[in-house]
């Protein structure tokens, strides 16, 4: 292991522990210097495929034999709060997985942990960290007045073929409105600022440990812009994901994460061909400079708390 890197503890070697880990392992930076999963299996294979580095089945154990700069934390939702606290009391700084917690109370709590801490903060909303959000940013100048912005969520499958984890398909910490919808939120709220859920109907199947299957709901702007959502999942469709704002004179459209198209009058939308990106190593490329006390682009727990809240409420929790 190179000493001269930030060194990281991974907390839940699970599909997306493995995604990170798989872009610390190459970063410059940082790399992987523990790992704990309640799984043995999953965090022994982790953590040999990081260099034989030590593993744990008790985060505990990890926070207080090892010397670690900075710990990511990527378990399933409701366990973010408890083990994020015991992150922040050992004063490490902290790389959680979106949504942030899995109630308003505790995203709160988290932040002033942090806070109180007095460490870097961050969150891993991808849409924000690649070449995307720049240029969409920048298109937004060409469209004129925003007159409305779509997101649109639609899954054949929930959970989809790659995340099949039992937690995903249940009602107390899984469903596609906190697992996707925070993204598009945090888009959102990144892009044009705060914004309130007006009214939200949750689909419900008739089990009442299963997750949603669909939300229709109507959020404004602060300036009073209509924001519409529609989520839907187990439909005849194959999945689709599109987040569109129409201005006065244009129309910009994100489909499927990664494809940007920009729709102008009456002609049909063009491709505007941002490339791709490894968004996960830009994310780290930004928390290095926080870590190194330099200026970086973050999604903190601040943003955090704002995007639960907006969760919360097209939950009806709020
Ligand atoms: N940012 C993104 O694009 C993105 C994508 C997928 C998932 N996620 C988020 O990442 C988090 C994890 O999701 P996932 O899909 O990897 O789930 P997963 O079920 O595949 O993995 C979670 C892992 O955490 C482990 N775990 C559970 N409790 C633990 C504990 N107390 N200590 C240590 N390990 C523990 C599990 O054994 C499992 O290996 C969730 O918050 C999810 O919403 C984010």
């Amino acid at each position: 292991m190179n000493q001269s890197k930030w060194k990281v503890g991974v907390i839940g070697a699970g599909v997306m522990g493995e995604r990170m880990m798989n872009a610390i392992r190459t970063h410059e930076t940082f790399c992987v210097a523990a790992v704990s999963d309640v799984s043995a299996e999953r965090a022994q294979e982790a953590a040999q495929k990081s260099g034989d580095v030590p593993w744990y089945t008790d985060y505990k154990e990890l926070l207080a034999k090892e010397e670690l700069d900075c710990i990511y934390l990527a378990v399933p939702p409701k366990f973010h709060h408890a083990i994020a606290l015991d992150v922040l009391a050992h004063k490490k700084h902290l790389l959680c997985e979106k949504p942030l917690a899995n109630s308003l109370g505790e995203a709160e709590e988290m932040l002033a942990a942090a806070k109180d801490a007095g460490v870097v903060h961050a969150m891993n909303f991808p849409l924000y960290y690649q070449g995307i959000f720049p240029e969409l940013r920048r298109r937004l100048e060409e469209i004129g007045d925003v007159r409305r912005i779509d997101i649109l969520t639609h899954f054949h499958t929930w959970p989809r073929p790659w995340q099949q984890t039992p937690w995903l398909s249940g009602r107390e910490q899984g469903g596609f409105i906190r697992e996707v919808l925070p993204h598009f939120t945090h888009l959102t709220y990144a892009l044009f600022g705060d914004l309130q859920v007006i009214r939200s109907e949750v689909d419900y199947p008739e089990d009442p440990q299963a997750c949603e299957t669909g939300v229709s709901a109507f959020l404004r702007l602060a300036d009073g812009t209509p924001v519409t959502i529609n989520g839907l999942a187990g439909i005849a469709h194959q999945e689709h994901l599109d987040y569109r704002i129409y201005g006065t004179k244009g129309t910009l459209s994100v489909v499927n994460w990664s494809k940007l198209s920009v729709g102008r009058d009456n002609e049909a939308p063009q491709a505007a061909g941002v490339p791709e990106q490894d968004r996960l190593s830009l994310l780290l490329d930004e928390l290095a400079l926080a870590l190194e006390g330099k200026e970086a682009r973050l999604v903190t727990f601040e943003t955090g708390v704002k995007v639960q809240k907006v969760l919360e409420a097209l939950l009806g929790h709020a």
